[in-house]
């Protein structure tokens, strides 16, 4: 049986006090949830540390890692640094660090590779702008990102990997991708990791929508047979928000 999932990407958003609090927050009400829904945070950078000593239930991720090991590579954070602070996940390749750092498929499998090795557990997203999705193109550009970004990997790798996919239009916008849409594509991804890996990594295979996830709207997604759980962003930084959608199973 695959892993439910609710993980939250706090993006840039909080100062380390706030985010303290947030984490607090989250902790107590993730006792009380209804589900067995694994839960996760991804605070920023600066609050890994701290965040790490007030939650116990619910697990850490980072949003990012460097492609390289250690060295000379000013404003990086490396894997064994999250490592070494408690992080047990790490988001990569959400749409933001594609189009604003202009993060590829190659270095995302560079990251992926490096961050597994490191065991750190990736939290790999893909997702097609409109325009993509309007010309038809969208499972052409996740086929891309997966087989690009998840290329080289094991079958023992890929049981560490959770994939987010995470279409960019419905991402902060408030547009939410249908549950039809949601199941469509996440069929599509499943399908895809038989052709490319094996049929028990795509039956183990946790896969987590994400973009303009609420409360109110979680439970129809997650109602769908290949929708497993979701990346959250602008309803993580409520608690009681986040854990409405975790509840939502
Ligand atoms: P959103 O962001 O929930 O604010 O749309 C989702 C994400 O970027 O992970």
């Amino acid at each position: 049986m695959r892993k439910k999932i609710v993980a939250g990407n706090w993006k840039m958003n909080t100062l380390l006090k706030d985010g303290m609090e947030l984490a607090k927050a989250v902790e107590s009400l993730e006792k009380e949830k209804s589900s067995d829904t694994l839960v996760i945070i991804a605070p920023p950078y600066t609050h890994l540390s701290r965040v790490n000593d007030l939650i116990e239930g619910v697990k850490l991720s980072a949003q990012n890692c460097a492609s390289e090991e250690s060295g000379a590579y000013t404003g990086e954070i490396s894997p064994d640094m999250l490592v070494s602070v408690g992080v047990e996940y790490v988001i990569l390749g959400h749409s933001e660090r594609r189009a604003y750092y202009g993060e590829d498929n190659e270095l995302l499998n560079k990251k992926t590779k490096l961050a597994l090795s490191k065991g750190l557990k990736p939290i790999f997203c893909c997702g097609e702008v409109l325009e993509e999705r309007e010309s038809g193109k969208l499972f052409d550009v996740i086929r891309e990102q997966i087989s690009v970004g998840l290329a080289g990997l094991t079958k023992e790798d890929m049981d560490q990997v959770i994939i987010a996919y995470e279409p960019v239009w419905a991402i902060g916008t408030g547009v939410v991708a249908s549950p039809d849409q949601a199941q469509e594509m996440h069929k599509f991804i499943r399908d895809l990791l038989v052709e490319l890996f094996h049929q028990e990594v795509a039956e183990n295979m946790s896969i987590l929508y994400g973009g303009s996830c609420k409360p109110s709207n979680a439970a129809e997604l997650f109602a769908n047979p290949d929708v497993d759980g979701g990346l959250i962003g602008g309803a993580a930084l409520k608690a009681e928000d986040f854990l409405g959608i975790v509840n939502a199973y």
